[in-house]
């Protein structure tokens, strides 16, 4: 692509920060070429870049260390399991990609403290984060709050506790550290359907000004109490995949309000998102999932 093709590229990136116009148009259009040449064009990292990924073991988790150790990162695979993770971390060394492991169970808090202190003594600290351990027992079509308990601790408290306990580790650097949560349309606030019936709590969850951790808290705990209960169909929570959709939700919250308390922080720079493109081999439906990664700074 000829320079001033990328300097506008690079302008109009900037005036479409917010909407991501661009990013979404080079991935809809399937611009492969042109777009692994735009995104090199906006390297920002190097193998002294050092990311985490949650629940690397398998699924999207494994395949987003892999990216970004075949970017060229160095690449932290967690995993709850210590043997399932080492497996899958040698897997990746022996196709030469920098990937390290270490155990990290997003529901042990010890497990976490354990993970904080070995990566400040390893590395010193992290560049980007990757919450992407969770867990969904629904099946099919089929909505189940057996283990709503479980779903919320992991998907959601899971992602604010390790997230809470790397942010010290995070390292200001030009661009920007990154942080990124792993969620699910369902968890959409306003979405059409399957959303919050109360009116008034969502217009409070989206404003910026009433938004808190607090509020995030209760509305998950409201709902765990209403499962306990047994009152939560009455309760005008999401219809679908309920738990799993609340979890997803308090994760959404508690993305934007990281993203308010963070802003402060001295990182500049461009780019603030970047997206992998994935072959989704493991997806059941042997669909191609683009992951479109929208980085908060951290
Ligand atoms: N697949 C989809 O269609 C889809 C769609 C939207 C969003 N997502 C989200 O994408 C993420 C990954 O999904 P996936 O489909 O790849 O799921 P997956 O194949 O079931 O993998 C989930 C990963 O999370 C790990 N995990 C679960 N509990 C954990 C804990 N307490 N501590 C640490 N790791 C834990 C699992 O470890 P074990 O191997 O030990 O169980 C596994 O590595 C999830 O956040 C999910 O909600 C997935």
């Amino acid at each position: 692509m000829p320079a001033p093709l990328i300097s506008l590229v690079r302008w109009c990136c900037v005036v479409h920060d917010q909407s991501s116009l661009l990013y979404m148009w080079i991935v809809s259009c399937k611009l492969e070429f042109w777009g692994i040449w735009f995104v090199r064009d906006l390297r920002w990292w190097s193998s002294e870049t050092v990311a985490v990924v949650t629940g690397g073991n398998r699924g999207i988790g494994f395949e987003t260390v892999r990216q970004l150790a075949d970017h060229g990162l160095t690449v932290i695979l967690t995993s709850r399991e210590s043997s399932t993770g080492l497996e899958a971390a040698n897997v990746l060394k022996e196709l030469g990609l920098s990937v390290d492991f270490h155990q990290l169970d997003v529901l042990d808090s010890l497990s976490i403290k354990k993970f904080a202190e070995w990566i400040e003594q390893t590395y010193g600290g992290i560049d980007v984060l990757v919450n992407n351990a969770g867990v969904n027992y629904n099946l099919g079509a089929d909505n189940s709050v057996e283990h709503a308990q479980n779903v919320v601790a992991t998907n959601y408290y899971g992602t604010k506790n390790v997230t809470q306990s790397l942010i010290p580790l995070m390292r200001p650097s030009a661009v920007g550290a990154r942080i990124v949560n792993v969620s699910s349309r369902l968890g959409r606030l306003n979405g059409r359907r399957n959303r919050l019936e109360d009116k008034d709590l969502r217009e409070k969850l989206a404003n910026l000004e009433t938004l808190s951790e607090e509020l995030i808290d209760r509305t998950v705990s409201t709902f765990l109490q209403q499962v306990e209960e047994g009152t939560y169909t009455s309760g005008g929570w999401p219809q679908m995949f309920t738990d799993y959709s609340v979890s997803k939700l308090a994760v959404n919250a508690f993305t934007r309000l990281m993203a308010k308390m963070l802003s402060d922080r001295p990182d500049e720079g461009l780019p603030r998102r970047f997206y992998l493109r994935m072959k989704a081999s493991f997806c059941a439906n042997g669909m191609e999932i683009y992951m479109y990664l929208d980085c908060q700074r951290a």
